[in-house]
């Protein structure tokens, strides 16, 4: 839609303290599914106009430091810092200096609506530029508008105001159309906005809100964008709805697993990160905690009680036990790991063997170094083995349970590493004799 990644740019208030987190911790850098919320929220931009490119200036205040550091791994995110929250409009104020020449059209967020979708973002720019609007707010209904800002209509339908909870009269009160905290800029055209908003309003703040009514005021064009899943503008101001939004997010993962063929044998006990995706005819058992991005075959079987932590990739067929914890592990078809192991930082071939209790230690913990190894198709493994990274085994290698794997093995051989078996024969009566002889 747009020609240029130049007409298209967002902007992400994330400033505010989180007082009722009662956290140490920024609350954007809180976590769903181990990403926090401020990444949600850019990676959902980044994927409005894919090929945009999209530059998010990001407003930071509490925290800053922190939540700099984080975004440092999205090369097209810039922090602005708002040394002192004086209100929304005051931090988009912060912003102004990025965009000072800019033409075309600014998307405003919040970094704690780690819920909208890019698609709804998409058709709301859609929206705000097919009726060459100025200004665009997104709306919701909600049967308990409480907390919210208030859509305020004219007689002719269009929009006039915004008015606060706090600053609202018992007729506005009823309003159920509420400001979802999104809004669409035609930039040059409201730009000077941010010199003029005032911060004559019960909580002395400088609102972006008001941007509504300085548009009424200049006859320029201010619509709203109604959403149709309320659902997605959950923010985030308690642990509370930090657990609420991690619930939908999961949910929502896994109706759709199982609209596209994936079994879930219980949705209420597993979890499957929105990142991760799974083939038909896989089964997932009970008690499944699917972490981070993954990539998971078809017809596989996965649990009771398996753990991924991210960047694995399983093949077609495969089998992941229970107790078997994955991290970072490239896994071929008919490959099983089926019970009490860890499988870390490895690649592991197809029809792979891998015995119960075998761990693959990848961590040196005085060099603080992960290393990687290697089991080619064929491999199997006894059980209780630890494989010592980084170490690659031929295909077909057949290792003696209960051993310590620190070489390279060469393929088709056996590896045997333990202690040989002694045998002491009647050593039980031996010792019974020892004992009663004591008792005389
Ligand atoms: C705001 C809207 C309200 C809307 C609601 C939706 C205003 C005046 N009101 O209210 O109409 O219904 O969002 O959730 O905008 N922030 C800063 N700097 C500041 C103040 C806030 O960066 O100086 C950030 C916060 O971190 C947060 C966002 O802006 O991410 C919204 O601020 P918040 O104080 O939560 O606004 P609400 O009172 O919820
Ligand atoms: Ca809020």
């Amino acid at each position: 839609m747009f020609k240029s990644k130049t007409s298209f740019k967002a902007v992400i208030l994330a400033a505010g303290k989180g007082t009722r987190m009662k956290s140490s911790k920024p609350k954007v850098l809180h976590e769903i599914f181990s990403k926090p919320l401020v990444g949600w929220v850019v990676d959902s931009i980044n994927e409005i106009y894919p090929q945009n490119n999209t530059q998010s200036i990001v407003v930071v205040g509490h925290g800053a430091n922190d939540v700099e550091k984080y975004l440092k791994k999205y090369e097209n995110a810039t922090c602005v810092l708002q040394k002192e929250q004086l209100g929304t409009g005051h931090a988009v104020s912060m912003a102004t200096g990025e965009l000072k020449d800019f033409c075309g059209t600014v998307l405003i967020t919040c970094a704690d609506t780690p819920l909208l979708k890019s698609s709804t973002m998409r058709s709301m720019v859609e929206y705000h530029l097919e009726h060459n609007a100025d200004v665009t707010v997104m709306s919701a209904i909600f049967d308990n508008p409480f907390g919210y800002g208030r859509i305020v209509r004219s007689q002719d339908g269009g929009i006039e105001a915004i008015v606060e909870q706090k600053d609202a009269n018992d007729e506005q009160k009823a309003i159920k159309e509420v400001n979802a905290g999104v809004y669409c800029l035609k930039w040059e055209s409201v730009k000077n906005a941010f010199g003029e908003l005032k911060n004559n309003n019960s909580q002395g703040e400088y609102y972006l809100t008001d941007i509504v009514c300085w548009a009424k005021e200049k006859n320029k064009k201010a619509l709203s964008f109604v959403i149709e899943n309320p659902d997605e503008t959950l923010g985030i101001n308690s642990r509370a709805q930090l657990a609420q939004a991690t619930q939908i997010m999961k949910n929502e993962k896994l109706n759709e697993l199982m609209e596209t063929g994936v079994t879930i044998v219980d949705p209420l006990s597993t979890s499957i990160s929105p990142e991760t995706q799974i083939g038909a005819d896989t089964v997932i058992y009970p008690n499944t905690y699917i972490n981070g991005k993954n990539k998971i075959g078809s017809n596989c079987k996965i649990g009771p009680f398996s753990h991924f932590r991210g960047n694995v990739e399983v093949g077609d067929y495969s089998k992941i036990g229970n107790f078997v914890e994955l991290k970072n592990a490239k896994i071929g078809s008919h490959t099983n790991v089926s019970h009490l192991s860890y499988v870390g930082d490895a690649t592991l071939g197809s029809n792979v063997n891998i015995g119960a209790g075998t761990i693959f230690a990848n961590y040196n913990s005085i060099t603080k170094e992960k290393k990687r190894s290697t089991l080619n198709d064929g491999v199997s493994i006894g059980s209780n083995t630890v494989i010592v990274a980084p170490v690659e085994l031929g295909e077909n290698v057949f290792v003696g349970a209960g051993s310590v794997i620190t070489k390279n093995v060469g393929e088709n051989s056996l590896a045997l590493c333990r202690t040989p078996q002694k045998e002491y024969p009647d050593w039980v009566e031996k010792q019974k004799k020892l004992l009663n002889k004591g008792d005389n």
